[in-house]
């Protein structure tokens, strides 16, 4: 049988994304939120619609690689040893594995695995530095550190918006490119909104993915134990 259905590549991501968030429902929100603060930059820098959308996706993906992070790393509350920290390091290059099968995900793929570089080249997995780093990781980068500042984890609580904005201020230049930097500045005003904004779409989401489950289990044959 030949297929002729074209699968719409939003409709593809979400496939994906949902997958990870059942292994990992922290890093499916965040990379919810790290796709709308990226999207905001690349607008406020001025590029094509086009690339718009592709830094969009990409830092949708940015954590896809985790997939391939063990249980055992991926879900440790306590401090990773070094092994342990190579294993969840390994997701950047996991990611962009995963983003070069497809022929339209290849170009951001580079986005993906160089998303922990730093400016001054003593990120990873290559060490690359300054304007050798796409501008695609460059922006979801700094999206990234913001988000994770912002967000309550298991190990420890949140800091406010506006601690999280100085923090990216002290890191220009060293880790992030001072130029990105100074255009995620121009929103400062607007981040709180944005945020609570995508915060309600992932609950509405995740309401709907539970009333999903539900539903699928009501279905189940009596006898399916
Ligand atoms: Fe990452
Ligand atoms: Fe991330």
């Amino acid at each position: 049988m030949i297929l002729d259905t074209r699968i719409d590549l939003h409709d593809l991501i979400d496939l994906v994304i949902t997958a990870l968030d059942a292994r990992d429902p922290y890093t499916f929100e965040h990379s919810w939120r790290v796709a709308e603060l990226s999207e905001a930059i690349a607008i406020e820098i001025g590029v094509s619609d086009e690339w718009v959308q592709l830094v969009h996706v990409a830092a949708h993906l940015h954590d896809i690689g985790k997939i391939g992070v063990p249980d055992f790393v991926l879900n440790k509350k306590g401090r990773l040893s070094e092994y342990e920290f190579r294993l969840m390091q390994s997701h950047s290059r996991i990611g962009a594995n995963i983003a070069e099968k497809n022929p339209i995900l290849k170009e951001i793929s580079g986005y993906i695995l160089y998303h922990h570089e730093r400016w001054d080249g003593k990120g990873y997995p290559e060490g690359v530095s300054g304007m050798d780093i796409p501008l695609g990781a460059r922006i979801i980068a700094i999206c990234d550190t913001f988000d994770a500042i912002t967000s309550t984890r298991t190990y420890r609580s949140c800091l406010s918006c506006e601690k999280a904005f100085d923090e990216i201020c002290r890191c220009s230049g060293t880790q992030f490119c001072p130029e990105v930097v100074d255009c995620f500045m121009s929103l400062k005003d607007r981040v709180p909104d944005m945020l609570c904004s995508v915060n309600n779409d992932i609950n509405h989401s995740a309401f709907t993915r539970q009333e999903d489950s539900m539903q699928a289990r009501s279905i189940l044959p009596d006898t399916a134990e």
